[in-house]
């Protein structure tokens, strides 16, 4: 299996991530480390706590990383994801502790710990990661690639131009777009094929189980949100692709293109600019997303409900 560390900010999209990458055996989840983003860190870490629990899963560490992004004030997404960060469905107190550590530290940790280097998933705004490699830039060496669900080849979410992670925290994307470090990054244009429309949500609930009847709530709230917010028919379930990505590669086409971050632009702050058609000269720096296999997708997904459910 491939040994991964999580960063992540649950969020409902995030929690659905958590519960792939804990069920399917091609992952070796070995830390989930979590960061403000779409609510505060600690309701953010709360919640991953949340989701392993509901998994049945005590054994991996999960700790709080970056309360804000690097520069700026932190503005959470919680017009999406409520004031918990996770509403919809009833929580109980999680039986998984929280880890004393700081998230970053928690991350240089288990990269320092492993025998071969590590996939880092990462979810949220990328202020954990970023600070992990300018506090221990060694561990570049020990990090294999990082898989992002951020930015677009298109527009925006959060804002015209701007994905919600990316723009959260623009700084921090351009230090681990240029850290050298190899990245694949999964943008709405990939995501936004990733609908979880009706018949989605028929399987899911077939399953019939309490961790089913658990996604159906989260997927529900989600789906309202996006209604309010966007006009959208169906939700798009964003960070489950990265994990996906891992154990079916053939889940996700992708091109390897000159990318950028918007750090200034007066409108178009935290945009991420891809050179699919090399007009900008630009060496190759990244592995961007294209076209999802949706069915593929939703097979793993769907899956992975059900293989926790029956556990
Ligand atoms: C991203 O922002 C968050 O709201 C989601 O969890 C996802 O990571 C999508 O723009
Ligand atoms: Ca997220």
């Amino acid at each position: 299996p491939i040994p991964v560390i999580l960063d992540c900010d649950p969020g409902h999209d995030d929690a659905m991530a958590i519960l792939l990458a804990v069920a399917n055996p091609a992952i070796d989840l070995r830390a989930v480390s979590t960061v403000a983003g779409n609510q505060t860190v600690e309701k953010t870490a709360l919640n991953a706590r949340r989701m392993l629990s509901l998994a049945g899963v005590t054994g991996v560490p999960v700790a709080a990383g970056c309360d804000r992004p690097l520069t700026g004030t932190l503005e959470v997404g919680d017009y999406v994801h409520g004031e918990s960060g996770l509403d919809g469905p009833a929580f109980g107190e999680p039986d998984v502790p929280l880890d004393p550590r700081h998230g970053v530290e928690l991350i240089h940790d288990t990269l320092a710990a492993a025998d071969e280097p590590v996939t880092i998933v990462a979810i949220g705004p990328l202020t954990n990661i970023a600070t992990l490699l300018r506090r221990h830039p060694e561990d570049r060496e020990r990090i294999r690639q990082i898989v992002i669900m951020g930015g677009s080849t298109e527009r925006g979410n959060h804002t015209p131009y701007a994905e919600f992670n990316i723009v959260t925290d623009p700084e921090a994307a351009a230090e681990v777009l240029d850290s050298g470090v190899p990245t694949t990054w999964v943008g709405l244009n990939v995501s936004h094929q990733a609908l979880v429309t009706t018949d989605v949500l028929d399987r899911i609930s077939a399953l019939g189980t309490p961790l089913a009847r658990v996604c159906v709530e989260l997927l529900t709230f989600f789906g309202s949100s996006y209604h309010q917010a966007w006009g959208f028919e169906a939700p798009p379930l964003h960070d489950p692709i990265t994990i996906a990505y891992l154990i079916d590669p053939q889940v996700m086409t992708y091109a390897r293109v000159g990318l950028r971050i918007e750090v200034e632009g007066k409108y178009t702050r935290g945009a991420t600019v891809a050179d699919l058609h090399g007009r900008m000269d630009w060496e190759p720096n990244a592995n961007v997303g294209l076209i999802l296999d949706r069915d593929r997708f939703w097979d793993l997904m769907i899956g992975a409900i059900e293989t926790l459910g029956a556990a």
